[in-house]
């Protein structure tokens, strides 16, 4: 029986800034950011818009109504939750009316958890072949004010419905995994932005492909050769090039090496856009390869590469099926320019906000008429959302 990606859905924020505004406010060569890290956009999140405004509107694009009657699990991976008690997926559980009879949990391991989870679900419709499981990748990622990190960070969601017989892609069951205990990145409980080692961090990203392919490798017996394009965790696309580049060895062909290159490219338009969105950010980078490279065919492997901080790492590959193409758009370049544009200060003020509450643990919020779902009140510290149609 066949396993895999029945629909991908995603979504972002509706504020974007224009990193060469970024580069000037904060003196420094726009070739920086466009050149050095391959980076254009990124979407910026006001406090109406978090984990779960992004994974349910992501989600709601996908599902009919049916759907949301079969789906037995929904998984929320992120590293930017908002309680350390009740997971985010059972308010967007809440948001679709997904049937009661449901298991909804959340799942870390920084930028890797949506990788684990989409294992969980296939493992979960191999011994229920009728179900359908939804994992949802969301994160806001930020770095704060005047750090290196702050021209990758980014927000959105990627919702994936994992099903037997599915219409996109087939998991091709040649996962490998490594963990490495390493503080490369990491967000402790009292702080809102994570503590970086940067340069060490791109080391431990590019050393942890080239063993986990070896491995990949040596327990698969194959080559580059029998892959179309290869995705990567992109925390910036510039990162993920070189990644590409250290397995472009010279024994693969000419023709093998380009249309890897080629492919690779349409695989970052979306993250160029967005910026970093952590867990979603591998899968950004696929469902940008799947609808921007017309002359992908049904049959053909995808090669992907997860990390997540901490680390852990994982290779593995999904085949396409026939008919994908019919369950995809092309029309999500436009659309994410219908974001509205902020300017620098607009964006600091925005992003970094922060809910006051009153005496009573209470605040309401207002302008999120652009948006399908929103937080619009904590009431006595529990979050309120809402479908925002529903707020007329
Ligand atoms: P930086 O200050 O941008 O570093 O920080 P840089 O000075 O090395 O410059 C970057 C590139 O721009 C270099 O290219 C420069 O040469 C080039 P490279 O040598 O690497 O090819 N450059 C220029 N190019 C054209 N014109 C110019 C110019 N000037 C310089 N004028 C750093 C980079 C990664 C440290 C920073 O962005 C950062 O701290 N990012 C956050 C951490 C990160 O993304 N790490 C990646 C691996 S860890 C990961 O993927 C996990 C993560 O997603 C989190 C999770 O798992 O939860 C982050």
């Amino acid at each position: 029986m066949k396993i895999g990606i029945d629909k991908i859905g995603f979504a972002t924020s509706q504020f974007v800034l224009k990193l060469q505004d970024l580069a000037v406010a904060r003196n420094i060569d726009p070739e920086k950011l466009s050149k050095g890290l391959l980076l254009k956009e990124l979407s910026i999140a006001p406090l109406t818009e978090d984990i779960v405004t992004l994974g349910a509107t992501a989600s709601q694009s996908i599902l009919t109504e049916a759907d949301k009657q079969d789906i037995e699990m929904v998984i929320l991976a992120t590293e930017s939750g908002i309680d350390q008690s009740k997971a985010g997926a059972v308010f967007i559980h809440g948001l679709l009316g997904i049937q009661p009879f449901a298991r909804s949990f959340e799942i870390k391991e920084a930028c890797y958890g949506a990788t684990a989870a989409l294992d969980y679900a296939r493992l979960h419709v191999a011994s229920h072949p009728n179900a359908k499981v939804l994992v949802i990748a969301s994160d806001i990622a930020k770095y704060g004010i005047e750090t290196s990190g702050e021209p990758t960070q980014g927000a959105g969601a990627l919702a994936m419905l994992v099903t037997s017989n599915p219409r996109i892609l087939s998991f091709n069951g040649d996962a490998v995994a490594q963990t490495r205990d390493i503080m490369d990145f990491w967000r402790p409980n009292y702080s809102t932005t994570p503590f970086v080692n940067g340069v060490y961090s791109t080391k431990q990203y590019l050393d942890t492909l080239k063993t986990t392919w070896a491995e990949y490798q040596k327990r698969f017996n194959r080559s580059l050769e029998e892959f179309s394009a290869v995705c990567f965790h992109l925390p910036y696309p510039k990162l993920a090039l070189k990644g590409l580049q250290k397995l472009l060895t010279k024994e693969l062909s000419e023709e093998k090496r380009s249309q890897l290159t080629y492919n690779f490219e349409q695989s970052i338009r979306y993250s160029q856009k967005v910026g970093n969105i952590y867990t979603g950010s591998l899968y950004l980078g696929l469902l940008s390869l799947l609808e921007n490279q017309p002359q992908l065919v049904a049959g053909e492997k995808i090669a992907l590469f997860s990390y997540g901080s901490g680390a852990v790492a994982e290779f593995f590959s999904m085949t396409l099926v026939e008919g994908f193409e019919k369950h995809l758009r092309t029309d999500r370049l436009q659309e994410l320019d219908t974001r509205t544009p902020v300017r620098v200060a607009e964006y600091e003020d925005l992003f970094f906000a922060e809910a006051i509450l009153d005496e009573t643990g209470s605040a309401i919020f207002s302008n999120y008429d652009n948006q399908t779902y929103a937080l619009t009140e904590i009431r006595e510290h529990e979050r309120v959302y809402h479908a925002v149609e529903d707020q007329a």
